[in-house]
C-alpha cells in the first residue's frame, strides 16, 4: 500500500502532452535494428565492433517471426545521428532506430483496496451469484446478452501486454500454466529495469497493478465483489513490459507483441502507448504487421483529451490497430472495507470504512460520538474547542468525530478527545468516498473514516441514547465491500479526457468506445486486491473481452472482419462538453468517439458485413476521388440496403485568429457537414454475395483558417433491420496551407534563453554567453550549467521533421565559414540532436554550447537560430512545405582559449 501512495501523484498527474526534447525521451546509446533478411545477430555485432568502429553491448535479440533484428548499447564519446549513420551503413541492417521510452497512458486511481484477499476468511466472501444484468458496464455494451447465451470468450487466447498479471489471484484463477485462467506469459522486464532488463518466465505482477486490472477487466471471475470479466472463459498470456512504475521502452514493447503472436494469441491488448500520433513509429509498425498476419490488436487511444483535437498516442495510430476511446459509465463504485456495528442487542450489521494511520487492529468498542448535534446544556461540543468535563474518559471507546471543516481541522478534534484519554478515532464527513486519513498524534492507535450518511445515522442513535458497538479487524484481513453512485453528470457520455484523433497523417482515430470511467477491478493482492482506476487504458482490455466473445460467436479470428463488425454496429453518443449534452442533440464527433459504443451482441450477430471499418477523406489537397468499400450479406435471403450520411457535430482545431489549438471542449463549427453521393443510394444483394460501393465525398466549405475537422456516419440499413454505421472523417483545409508549428505571435511560443535555468525566462538581443570552448571535437559538450543560448520551443501541432541550424549574424566575422543554403538562410549547421523527428504537441529546446551536430566548434561571434519545421503532409524536398522562424541574434566569447 506504500506504494500506492507514493504513486498517486504520477497516476493522478494533469494531462497534457509530454516534453518532446531533444533527448527526454530517448533513452541514450541503445538503438533497436531490423534485419535485412536472416542475419546473425553475433556477426552484426563483430562488425558494427570493427568495420564501423563500434563499441557495442547487447541488449536484447529480438528474433520473430515478423520482427528478426536486435537492440543493444552503443558506449564511448559518439553522438546519436553518428552512431545511427554507422549502424544503418551496416549492410545487414535494414532499419534503425533510436531505442525510447514508453508509459502506461495517466490513468487515474479512483479508490484502492485496502487487505489482501488471500488472507480474508473464506467464509466470509462466497461469491454472490450476481445477476448478469446487474454489472452495468456489461449491460450498457450488451456484454451481459452475450454472457447470457452462453459466449464467454471460450478458446480464444488473449495476450495482455502490460505490467505482469497477479495470477495468484483467486479472482483471476489462482494459478499459471497450462489449465489455468494465466496460462502462458513471460517477463521481459524481470528484476531489472529499463535500462537493464532481466527477464525471467514468471509474469507475476506485484509491484504495479496496471496489467492485473486491465487482465480482470477481460477474464475475471465472479468477483464477490459483484464484478465479472468481459470474457471469464478465454486464456489469457502475461507479457511484462513495464516495470514497478510503468516505465518501458519500445524494443521491450515490440518483443513483447511478437511474443504474445508467436505464444499464439489471437487478439493482443496494450493499455500503453507515448504521446506521437505517427503512424510509422517502429512500434507502430510491428504492430501494423501482426495485425497484417491476422491477430487483432487493441490500443488505448490516450487520456489528453484535455488539450483538444489530435491528441491520439502510439502505437494506437498503427495501421490496422483498434484504437479506443473510453465512454464515461453510469455508476460508479468506490470500495470500502466491511466492519459490523450493533445497536444496543440488535443483530450486528456491515457498515464501510477506510483504514488510517495507524489503522484500527482487532476491535469491538462502543462509540462515543463528537460532532454538531453534541449539545450539552445549550452549548456545541463538536471537537473543535476542548471538550467539557462533563464527557467521559474516552479511552475505551472508538470516538465516533463529525468533521467541521468550516470552523477547525481534524487534528484540532484529535487534540480535543485526545485530552480526554482517547485512542480510537473514526471521522466522517459529508462525503460517501471516505479518503484515507493520519492524525499524526503519537495517542492515537487506531484511527479510519467512514461514510457521512453511516456516520450521520450512528449519531442520532448515539444522541438517543442508543448505544453502537463498532467492530473492526486488521485491515489486510479485512472483507472489503463496494458502494455504488449514480454518474449523474455524463453517465454514457465519451470521457473528457479520452484523446481524440486523427492523427498526424489524418489516419481515422478512435474507431470506437468502451466503458473506462472509474471501473473496479483486480489489483495485485499485495496492493489491496482491488481498485477503482479510470482511463482509456480501461476501455482498451474492454473492447479486447468483447472482440473475443464476438469471434466466439462468429467463428473468426479476422481482424478487420471484428474490428469492422465491432465498429460498424456501435452505438451513436450525443456530444458532451464536460457539463452537458449538446443543446442540438448533435453527435460526438468521430475524432473523439469513432463509431460511438460498443454494443457486442450486435457485432456478433449482425448479417451484414463491411469491408472496412473506417474511412479518412484527409485534407483537400489529398482527398480521394472515390473510396470503395464491401457490404456482404451473409444472411439466408436478399437484402436491400439503404445508404445515408449522418454527420457528426464539426470542430474547428482553431480559434479565429489564434495559433493555438482549442483545448478541451473543442469549438464547435456550424455547418461543418460533408456531403456523400454514393454509386447507389438503394442496394441489393444477395444472399451470401458481396456488392462493392463507391462514395464520393465534398468536405464543407466553411473557415479553413480554422482548420475545421468534420466526420459522420454512413449509415447502411438493411430491409433485414441490420443497421450499420461506418464512421468517416476528414479536414475541410490544407494541412500544408497551415503554419502555426511555431507560436510566433506568443513571446513564450519561440524565445531564446540560457541553459541551466530551472524557470527559463527570454534574453535581450545580442545577449553575450561565456562558457568554456568545446575541449574535444570527438564527443559533443556537456552544457551542465553553464549558461549557454538555448532556444525554447513551445509546438502546437505535429512535424515530421525539425531543424535548428545555426546562422550568422549580418555583422560578424562568422559570415566568413563555410555555410550551406537552407530556405535561403546561409546555415552554418544544426545544433547537437538534431532534426528531430515525429514531433507532437509539446516543447523542446536546443542548447549551443559552441559545437554544432557535425563537430564543428564555432569561432567566437554573433549568431542567430534558425528554426524550421516540415508542414503537415508536406514533403521534405519542398521547400514551400516548411515553416521557419529566425530567432534574435546573440553573442558567443569563450572563457578559454583555443
Ligand atoms: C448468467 O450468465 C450465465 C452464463 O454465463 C448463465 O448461465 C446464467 O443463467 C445467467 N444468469 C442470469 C441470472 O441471467
Ligand atoms: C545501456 O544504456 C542504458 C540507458 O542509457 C543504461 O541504463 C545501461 O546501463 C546500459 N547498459 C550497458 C550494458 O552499458
Ligand atoms: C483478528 O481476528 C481474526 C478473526 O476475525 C483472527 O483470525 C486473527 O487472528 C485476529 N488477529 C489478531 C492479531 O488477534
Ligand atoms: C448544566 O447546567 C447546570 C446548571 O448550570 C449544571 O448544574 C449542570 O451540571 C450542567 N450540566 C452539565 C452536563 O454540564
Ligand atoms: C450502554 O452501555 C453502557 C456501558 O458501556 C451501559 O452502562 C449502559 O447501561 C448501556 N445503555 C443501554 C441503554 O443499554
Ligand atoms: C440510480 O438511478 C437509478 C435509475 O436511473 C435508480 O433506480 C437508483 O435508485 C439510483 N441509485 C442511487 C444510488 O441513487
Ligand atoms: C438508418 O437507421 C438509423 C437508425 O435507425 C436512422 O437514424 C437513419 O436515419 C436511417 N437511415 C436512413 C437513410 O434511413
Ligand atoms: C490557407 O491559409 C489561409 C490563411 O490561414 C486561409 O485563409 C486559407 O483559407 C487556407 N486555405 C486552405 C485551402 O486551407
Ligand atoms: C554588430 O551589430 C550589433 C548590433 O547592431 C552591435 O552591437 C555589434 O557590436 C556589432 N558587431 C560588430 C563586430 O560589428
Amino acid at each position: 500500500m506504500v506504494n500506492w501512495v507514493s504513486l498517486l501523484p504520477l497516476l493522478g498527474a494533469a494531462c497534457g502532452a509530454a516534453q518532446a526534447t531533444p533527448n527526454d525521451n530517448i533513452l541514450a546509446g541503445v538503438y533497436i535494428v531490423e534485419f535485412e533478411g536472416e542475419q546473425s545477430t553475433e556477426a552484426l555485432y563483430r562488425e558494427l565492433r570493427t568495420d564501423n568502429d563500434l563499441d557495442i553491448e547487447p541488449r536484447m535479440a529480438l528474433n520473430y517471426k515478423l520482427f528478426n533484428g536486435a537492440s543493444f548499447n552503443v558506449s564511448g564519446a559518439i553522438d546519436k545521428d553518428e552512431a545511427l549513420a554507422r549502424i544503418a551503413s551496416n549492410s545487414r541492417v535494414k532499419n534503425v532506430w533510436p531505442v525510447t521510452r514508453v508509459s502506461v497512458p495517466n490513468d487515474r486511481l479512483v479508490s484502492v483496496g485496502q487487505s489482501d484477499i488471500s488472507k480474508v476468511s473464506r467464509s466470509s466472501i462466497s461469491r454472490r451469484d450476481v445477476s448478469n444484468a446487474t454489472y452495468d458496464v456489461h449491460v450498457m455494451t450488451q456484454v451481459d446478452r452475450l454472457h447470457a447465451e452462453g459466449y464467454t470468450g471460450k478458446g480464444i487466447k488473449i495476450g495482455i501486454v502490460d505490467s505482469g498479471i497477479d495470477y495468484l489471484h483467486p479472482d483471476l484463477g489462482g494459478c499459471f500454466g497450462p489449465g489455468c485462467l494465466v496460462s502462458y506469459g513471460y517477463d521481459l522486464m524481470g528484476g531489472g529495469g529499463i535500462g537493464q532488463p532481466r527477464p525471467d518466465d514468471d509474469p507475476i505482477d506485484t509491484c504495479f497493478g496496471h496489467g492485473t486490472h486491465v487482465a480482470g477487466i477481460v477474464a475475471a471471475q465472479q468477483s464477490y465483489l459483484g464484478f465479472l470479466g468481459v470474457a471469464p472463459d478465454v486464456e489469457l498470456g502475461a507479457f511484462r513490459a513495464l516495470d514497478c512504475i510503468g516505465g518501458s521502452s519500445d524494443d521491450l514493447l515490440i518483443a513483447a507483441f511478437n511474443m504474445a503472436y508467436e505464444a499464439g494469441s489471437d487478439i493482443i491488448s496494450a493499455s500503453v502507448g507515448m504521446d506521437g500520433g505517427w503512424p510509422d513509429s517502429a512500434w507502430s509498425l510491428a504492430a501494423q504487421r501482426i495485425v497484417d498476419a491476422g491477430v487483432s490488436v487493441v490500443v488505448a487511444t490516450g487520456n489528453s483529451g484535455e488539450i483538444g483535437i489530435f491528441s491520439a498516442s502510439n502505437p494506437a495510430v498503427g495501421l490496422g490497430v483498434t484504437s479506443v476511446a473510453s465512454v464515461d459509465a453510469r455508476e460508479f463504485p468506490f470500495l470500502l472495507l466491511a466492519g459490523t456495528y450493533a445497536i444496543e442487542e440488535q443483530e450486528e450489521e456491515e457498515f464501510g470504512w477506510i483504514a488510517g494511520q495507524p489503522p484500527f487492529q482487532n476491535l469491538t468498542l462502543p462509540l462515543f460520538y463528537v460532532g454538531s448535534e453534541l449539545v450539552i446544556n445549550g452549548t456545541v461540543f463538536d471537537g473543535c474547542n476542548g471538550l467539557p468535563d462533563s464527557i467521559p474518559d474516552l479511552s475505551d471507546y472508538v470516538v465516533l468525530v463529525e468533521e467541521q471543516p468550516q470552523s477547525c481541522n481534524f487534528y484540532d478534534q484529535t487534540d480535543s478527545i485526545v485530552a480526554k484519554g482517547a485512542r480510537y478515532a473514526l471521522f466522517f464527513r459529508e462525503s460517501e468516498e471516505p479518503e484515507y486519513i493520519n492524525t499524526y498524534d503519537p495517542s492515537i492507535l487506531g484511527v479510519g473514516r467512514t461514510t457521512g450518511s453511516q456516520g450521520k445515522s450512528w449519531a442520532k442513535d448515539l444522541i438517543a441514547g442508543r448505544n453502537v458497538t463498532v467492530t473492526f479487524t486488521n485491515p489486510e484481513i479485512t472483507k472489503q465491500l463496494v458502494t455504488l453512485r449514480n454518474n449523474t453528470v455524463s453517465p454514457g457520455s465519451v470521457s473528457f479526457w479520452s484523446s481524440w484523433g486523427p492523427d498526424w497523417e489524418l489516419g481515422m482515430n478512435p474507431f470506437l468506445a468502451a466503458p473506462g470511467s472509474q471501473i473496479l477491478s483486480t489489483f495485485p493482492r499485495a496492493l489491496g486486491s482491488y481498485a477503482i482506476l479510470e482511463g482509456t487504458s480501461m476501455a482498451c482490455p474492454f473492447v479486447a473481452g468483447a472482440m473475443a466473445l464476438v469471434a466466439q460467436a462468429r467463428g473468426t479470428r479476422d481482424p478487420e472482419t471484428l474490428r469492422a463488425a465491432l465498429t460498424t454496429t456501435a452505438k451513436q453518443i450525443v456530444y458532451h462538453d464536460g457539463e452537458a449534452n449538446d443543446d442540438q442533440g448533435r453527435l460526438a464527433p468521430v475524432a473523439q468517439a469513432g463509431s460511438g459504443l460498443i454494443q457486442a451482441w450486435d457485432a456478433a450477430h449482425v448479417k451484414s458485413v463491411i469491408s472496412t471499418a473506417g474511412i479518412s477523406f484527409r485534407d483537400t489537397d489529398n482527398l480521394p476521388s472515390e473510396i470503395k468499400f464491401t457490404l456482404k450479406n451473409l444472411g439466408d435471403s436478399e437484402v436491400t440496403y439503404e445508404l445515408g450520411n449522418n454527420p457528426t457535430m464539426g470542430v474547428y482545431a482553431f480559434a479565429q485568429g489564434s495559433k493555438r489549438i482549442t483545448a478541451f471542449p473543442p469549438l464547435k463549427a456550424d455547418g461543418a457537414e460533408a456531403k456523400l453521393e454514393f454509386s447507389n443510394d438503394l442496394i441489393t444483394v444477395g444472399a451470401g454475395e458481396s456488392v462493392e460501393v463507391a462514395v464520393v465525398c465534398t468536405p464543407p466549405s466553411v473557415d479553413a483558417s480554422r482548420l475545421p475537422v468534420y466526420g459522420g456516419l454512413i449509415t447502411v440499413n438493411g430491409t433485414n433491420g441490420d443497421t450499420l454505421a461506418l464512421p468517416y472523417l476528414g479536414v475541410a483545409a490544407s494541412m500544408k496551407n497551415d503554419t502555426r508549428f511555431f507560436h510566433t505571435a506568443d513571446p513564450l511560443g519561440v524565445y531564446l534563453s540560457q541553459n541551466g535555468q530551472r524557470w527559463p525566462i527570454p534574453v535581450e538581443p545580442d545577449t553575450i554567453f561565456r562558457g568554456p570552448r568545446p575541449s574535444s571535437e570527438t564527443a559533443y559538450p556537456e552544457p551542465g550549467t553553464i549558461a549557454w543560448p538555448q532556444a525554447r520551443v513551445v509546438t502546437n501541432v505535429g512535424s515530421k521533421l525539425v531543424r535548428l541550424d545555426v546562422v550568422a549574424a549580418d555583422n560578424s566575422t562568422a559570415r566568413c565559414l563555410p555555410w550551406q543554403d537552407w530556405l535561403g538562410y546561409r546555415s552554418l549547421g544544426q545544433l547537437p540532436y538534431f532534426p528531430l523527428r515525429d514531433l507532437t504537441r509539446g516543447s523542446f529546446r536546443g542548447t549551443l554550447a559552441g559545437m554544432l551536430a557535425d563537430h564543428t566548434i564555432l569561432p567566437n561571434g554573433r549568431y542567430r537560430f534558425v528554426l524550421s519545421a516540415l508542414k503537415l503532409l508536406g514533403e521534405e524536398e519542398n521547400p514551400e512545405d516548411w515553416e521557419s522562424v529566425e530567432m534574435i541574434p546573440f553573442i558567443i566569447e569563450y572563457t578559454t582559449a583555443l
